[in-house]
């Protein structure tokens, strides 16, 4: 079935490290996204919003404590231009301007997440670093908070890529194949559920051989190895899935 025509989902992202991004945006998938027009990616140096001579994007914190805080002006300034410009370019009103701020305190990050934000025109992700951002951003302007984990990477570079990365491949026509996200472990179609393990070429490996019911060429019985397997390998590795209160979904 011919999948339905969707306009460019565009990130913005805003970073002290715009080069960062460059091998990863482009590579694979993510590259070809972006020449085929189903997304657009634009990064910005949060520095160029930055004022004096020095530039300068962080200062103190309030109260004493270690490091530097990302100051506010140079972040609400640069979202406004963003969201502005992107608003001129489309020539729309309507297309919304989604603001994520990637910290540590936000909700972590999970699949229906990536499923809400495969369906917005615009996301403007701001990437925080050193001891944190302003918490005037965090309140006022992020209209998201989001954390890919519990632990503490060195900024939000990294997880500003992961959801680029994984709402890229959400966007329709971005896949070979829609069916390629059928089946898939974190995708509702599976209920919850581990994919099943796959295996290819050669069926047997120096004495390790693929299981038997997969070449047999019987369908149903493939099939139903496959549900099987899934929730042998969900019990084992991921039994808080299990739990349909968990909250990743
Ligand atoms: N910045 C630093 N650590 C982070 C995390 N786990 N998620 C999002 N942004 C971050």
């Amino acid at each position: 079935m011919a999948t339905p025509k969707q306009k460019p989902v565009t990130f913005s992202i805003l970073t002290l490290f715009p080069k960062m991004f460059k091998g990863p945006f482009s590579e694979s998938m993510l590259k070809r996204a972006q020449d085929d027009g189903k997304v657009i990616i634009n990064i910005y140096n949060l520095r160029d919003w930055a004022e004096g001579k020095q530039k300068q994007v962080d200062d103190e914190p309030f109260g004493g404590g270690p490091g530097m805080v990302l100051k506010p002006e140079p972040i609400f300034k640069a979202v406004k231009d963003i969201t502005e410009s992107y608003t001129k370019i489309r020539g729309n009103a309507e297309d919304h301007t989604h603001v994520i701020l990637l910290t540590p305190k936000g909700r972590t990050y999970n699949h229906r997440i990536t499923e809400k934000l495969s369906g917005i025109s615009h996301i403007l992700l701001i990437c925080g670093h050193y001891e944190g951002v302003d918490h005037r951003v965090f309140d006022h302007l992020a209209e998201e908070r989001v954390s890919i984990g519990n632990y503490i990477l060195t900024g939000g570079e990294i997880p500003a890529m992961i959801i680029v990365d994984s709402v890229t491949r959400q966007v329709n026509g971005v896949l070979g194949s829609e069916m390629s996200k059928e089946g898939e472990s974190f995708s509702f179609t599976t209920k919850g559920l581990l994919k099943y393990p796959v295996y290819t070429r050669p069926d047997d490996y120096e004495g390790i051989s693929v299981p038997e019911v997969l070449t047999s060429g019987n369908h149903k019985e493939i099939e139903q190895w496959r549900k099987d397997a899934a929730e042998e390998l969900t019990k084992e590795y991921r039994p808080d899935l299990l739990d349909r209160k968990s909250g990743y979904f």
